[in-house]
């Protein structure tokens, strides 16, 4: 199973950003953290993070062609504004969840809307580094579960 954990702006300044949304956990830890988390339950994972929208819409328009199965999203401040990654998402037509390291239904109401959420399939929050790690369950029971439905249709 081959997934890709797609990042945008500021999610590398994690250690530094306000503690009380984020924490204090570093931007490596993570990266490590949750490349271990893959590793331990035998995903292969690629990690991209970018600062600029259209590098991110690059590399998820490449995901097509690298046979993905799978996207994690958080795309930070572009989930809020975005119509052209959701487009791009949309085009994917992967199985997608959207993630974010704090709890955006209780922050500044402009956090509250997303538009990624109309390309993806689920939605964890508000829980740090947790919230990739739920993530990655579920993105790996909803592939083995529908290639399972696809083999009972052979
Ligand atoms: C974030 C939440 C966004 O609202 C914000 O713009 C970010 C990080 C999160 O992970 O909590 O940069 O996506």
């Amino acid at each position: 199973m081959k997934v890709a954990i797609v990042n945008g702006p500021n999610i590398n300044m994690q250690g530094f950003r306000e503690e009380k949304y984020y924490g204090t956990m570093t931007y490596d830890q993570l990266v490590h953290g949750v490349k271990d988390y893959a590793k331990t339950n035998k995903i292969t994972m690629t990690w991209f993070q970018s600062n600029h929208e259209g590098e991110l819409i690059d590399f998820l328009q490449g995901c097509k062609d690298k046979a993905y199965d799978g996207i994690i999203i958080n795309a930070a401040a572009y989930s809020h504004t975005s119509i052209a990654l959701l487009d791009t998402l949309l085009a994917l037509n992967l199985p997608t969840i959207e993630v974010h390291l704090s709890d955006i239904n209780n922050r500044e109401n402009y956090r509250k809307v997303s538009y990624l959420r109309h390309a993806c399939f689920a939605l964890y929050h508000g829980e740090g580094i947790l919230s990739y790690f739920k993530a990655l369950n579920e993105l790996k029971r909803k592939i083995e579960d529908d290639s399972d439905s696809t083999e009972n249709l052979k």
